[in-house]
């Protein structure tokens, strides 16, 4: 490493990379972006000069065959990113992918191929896992799931009604030109047995908002792959209702909806046989908030807490990015490694097949 700062290169200049990631990545001392690869030129040189990034490229093939570039960070469409992820695994760069890694267990056995082909590493970015009182919240439960004080956990909701999600971000800085964006066709990644062009539509809404519960869940409860999906009660479109899953040995159920709604309307809540932990997401894209957490301990003794966080700027999406930095240069494992993200991919392909009906 050059200066010791990891050499990293970015792919996409679209929403999430000028609202969010470039503004962190440039933020974190442990790393320096030396490249930017977007497919449309004049874009891509207007962000590169925002971020005083030296080296701008067309597409990420190209950023991939820079030597100096050791780890890229990609956001770009939700089906073609993975793909991308696996051209510059193979090229040997570590990557950070936005959510999600894949639209199918056939895809995501492609990418995942890539990383284990070779030593460079993907992370994915299931935020909400970085977000400080989230960490709280998972941390109370494995004490107390160690020390057996509360009991053993009976079950556990998220409960995901969205909302609004931006939270009037000022978009006015954003850099944008009157170049027409490369259509990115999704539908080739769907699973092989949706068929139908409106359930494929379906499926990919539901993946891409309630993926991020899912994972939530699991890593709250520390469930790695030991999930099986036990009961889909959707509506029709998919957008609403409840999916019941058994979660490494504890019901845990993920109450899904689409609220219009001013702000965001999300919680996380793991009781047990005496408490609970409750955390509350904050909307996503507003900086330096973070989950609010509570807890109820029973007993004649009965208590209530609220717990806080020690870092006082910690925002999960800025968090994510120092983990990514942090794991790549010391070699720890990510909390959203592709590996893991697995299991998210095979669950929605079990809850749309519990949905649908199809055996
Ligand atoms: N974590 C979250 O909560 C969250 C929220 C919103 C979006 N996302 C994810 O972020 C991803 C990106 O969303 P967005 O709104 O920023 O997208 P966007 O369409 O605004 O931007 C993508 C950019 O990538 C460029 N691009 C595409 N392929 C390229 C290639 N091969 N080489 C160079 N440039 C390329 C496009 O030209 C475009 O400018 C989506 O997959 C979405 O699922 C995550």
């Amino acid at each position: 490493v050059p200066d010791g700062r990891l050499q990293m290169g970015y792919v996409g200049c679209g929403f999430m990379a000028q609202n969010v990631h470039l503004p962190n990545f440039s933020s974190i001392a442990g790393c320096r972006l030396l490249g930017l690869a977007e497919r449309r030129p004049r874009l891509g040189r207007l962000v590169a000069d925002r971020f005083g990034i030296e080296r701008l490229y067309p597409t990420h093939e190209d950023l991939a065959s820079d030597p100096d570039i050791q780890a890229v960070a990609v956001s770009a469409g939700f089906a073609e990113q993975g793909e991308i992820a696996a051209d510059l695994l193979r090229a040997g760069k570590h990557v950070f992918m936005e959510k999600p890694m894949a639209l199918s267990i056939a895809q995501g056995e492609r990418i995942l191929a890539a990383e284990e082909a070779g030593d460079a590493r993907l992370m994915v970015g299931y935020m909400k896992r970085y977000d400080p009182g989230n960490r709280l919240a998972r941390e109370t439960i494995r004490s107390w799931r160690a020390d057996g004080s509360r009991g053993r956990p009976t079950y556990a909701r998220n409960h995901g009604f969205c909302g609004n999600w931006t939270s009037g971000l000022d978009t006015s800085t954003m850099l944008g030109t009157d170049e027409p964006q490369e259509a990115s066709p999704w539908a080739p990644e769907l699973p092989d047995w949706i068929t139908d062009k409106t359930a494929g539509e379906q499926y990919v809404w539901a993946l891409q908002q309630f993926t991020h519960n899912v994972n939530l869940l699991r890593f709250m409860l520390d469930a790695g792959d030991d999930v099986q999906v036990r009961a889909v009660d959707l509506d029709p479109d998919g957008q609403r209702g409840v999916v019941v899953f058994e979660m490494a040995g504890t019901r845990a159920v993920l109450e899904a909806g689409a609220l219009d709604y001013h702000d965001w309307d999300e919680h996380t809540q793991v009781y047990f046989e005496g408490g609970w932990v409750h955390a509350f997401s904050p909307p996503l894209l507003v900086p330096s908030t973070q989950a609010r957490v509570e807890t109820y301990a029973g007993g004649d003794q009965y208590s209530t807490a609220t717990l806080v966080a020690p870092q006082r700027d910690g925002w999960a999406f800025r968090e994510e990015a120092r983990h990514f930095v942090r794991s790549v240069l010391d070699g720890a494992e990510f909390d959203s490694s592709a590996r893991d993200t697995m299991t998210d991919v095979r669950l929605f392909e079990e809850i749309f097949r519990h949905h649908l009906g199809v055996a």
